[in-house]
């Protein structure tokens, strides 16, 4: 496959994606794209090539739902947003680049650890975790870093447990993650993944000579033993699982901090009532749809669609933040309103790659947003918000750093 476009070039493709210059809200690009007539768009990414981007949460969700499209990012024509996509096209794939029947199998080992049964069970874990973390902050204050000092240690140390990583070793994967995830490029991409890949390789090796807990502790003692996964690919799922597991949360914690400090009324409301905290994270998910690219595919047919015909071969992205602000599900989609019925939001994605962590990321948020807002009830930004440095479009959405106050 060549690099060049399988299809004429559209004139007035715009270019694609755009960086926020507000946390919470949409780049102007994308508000063009959302409210103009039709489903899709063709886009212009950074190397010249061209592809759809969906513009409507109905389409969003079937085409999401289309085993038409792959999710196969070892494919030299899967669309890159940047640079760093490139770099997903070497290596072992992780369950979240196969497609079904090969996909399914992959998932359902580790599935298990997700459920909501298994996760509602790590709820006095994670309520430790968060209150130990919120007393170092108190006993360290009155100012932190928000991101290194809670948003990204209390996700992390969750992640380790249910894996039965050595939290010992979370300086080294919490940086190998953040270039992992932060590469602009797919030298850097490929130089953390293979950092990530050093590191649970060796501890795979030492689980193999002495059984540890947890979910790879389990998966070396039983399906590496019988077979039933190589151990490449196991080395693959676990990047996938610690990397997916932290920066994510991470994410949401300081995006929707910044989010609730910035909607005083909002934040007051979830203080009066207590029982709004679920609804609010959902809204906080489809409000900042942080993992926003993450629905890329390629088309493996032509498919007909909203008047329009995806050609077998081309690329298409459903940034879930442009389905998550569409007037006709969510109405006033750029008010942040905690009492909102947000649920239909596909900021977890949809279809069979809706994200496995979700049971998971729901309780941290909420452990999370109830006690530290309960603990530290004057928290504030210490700079003014348009003083923060965003993360590009391209990458998770989220702040490098967070200063705060209280
Ligand atoms: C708030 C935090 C999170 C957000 C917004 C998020 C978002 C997403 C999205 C949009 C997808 C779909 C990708 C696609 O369509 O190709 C996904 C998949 C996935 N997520 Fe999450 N995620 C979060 C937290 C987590 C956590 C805590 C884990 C735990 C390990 C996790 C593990 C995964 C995995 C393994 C997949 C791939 C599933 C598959 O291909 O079957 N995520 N996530």
């Amino acid at each position: 496959m060549t690099e060049t476009a399988l299809t004429p070039q559209t004139e007035d493709a715009p270019a694609f994606p755009d960086d926020r210059t507000c946390p919470y809200q949409l780049p102007g690009g994308y508000v063009r794209l959302r409210d103009e007539e039709g489903a899709l768009r063709k886009v212009k990414l950074f190397d010249g090539r061209e592809a759809w981007v969906v513009t409507k949460h109905g389409a969003a969700r079937r085409l999401l739902g289309d085993p038409r499209l792959s999710s196969d990012r070892s494919r030299e024509d899967f669309p890159a947003a940047s640079p760093r996509f490139k770099g997903f096209r070497n290596g072992p794939k992780a369950f979240i680049s196969m497609d079904p029947p090969e996909h399914g199998p992959r998932r359902r080992m580790v599935l298990g650890d997700f459920t909501v049964k298994h996760v509602k069970g790590m709820r006095g874990d994670i309520e430790r975790i968060v209150h130990g973390f919120i007393d170092d902050l108190l006993a360290a204050g009155p100012t932190a870093d928000l991101v290194s000092q809670f948003a990204l240690a209390v996700p992390s140390m969750v992640i380790c447990q249910l894996l039965g990583v050595p939290y010992a070793d979370h300086e080294f994967f919490q940086d190998a993650s953040k270039r992992l995830v932060q590469a602009m490029d797919a030298e850097g991409l490929i130089a953390a993944r293979k950092d990530l890949t050093g590191y649970l390789d060796g501890l795979i090796t030492r689980l193999q000579a002495e059984p540890g807990p947890g979910l790879l502790g389990g998966l070396v003692a039983g399906r590496l033993a019988n077979g039933e996964i190589e151990r490449e690919e196991l080395v693959a799922s676990a990047i996938l699982l610690l990397v997916a597991g932290h920066e994510t949360t991470a994410s949401m914690t300081s995006l929707g901090v910044i989010t609730l400090l910035e909607h005083p009324d909002q934040l007051a409301a979830l203080r009066a009532d207590p029982g709004l905290v679920p609804g609010a994270v959902e809204e906080l998910l489809r409000y900042l749809a942080i993992a926003d690219l993450a629905g890329s595919r390629i088309a493996t047919a032509d498919i007909e669609i909203a008047g329009e015909v995806i050609r077998a071969g081309e690329g298409v992205i459903v940034p879930n933040s442009i389905a998550n602000r569409d007037g006709s599900v969510f109405e006033d989609p750029d008010r942040f309103a905690v009492r909102r019925s947000a649920r239909h939001h596909i900021a977890f994605g949809y279809g069979v790659h809706q994200c496995l962590g979700q049971n998971l990321a729901r309780l941290e948020l909420e452990v999370i947003i109830t006690a530290l807002f309960d603990r530290i009830p004057t928290l504030r930004l210490a700079v003014p918000v348009e003083e923060l440095t965003l993360r590009p479009g391209t990458t998770i959405q989220g702040v490098n750093e967070l200063p705060v106050t209280w």
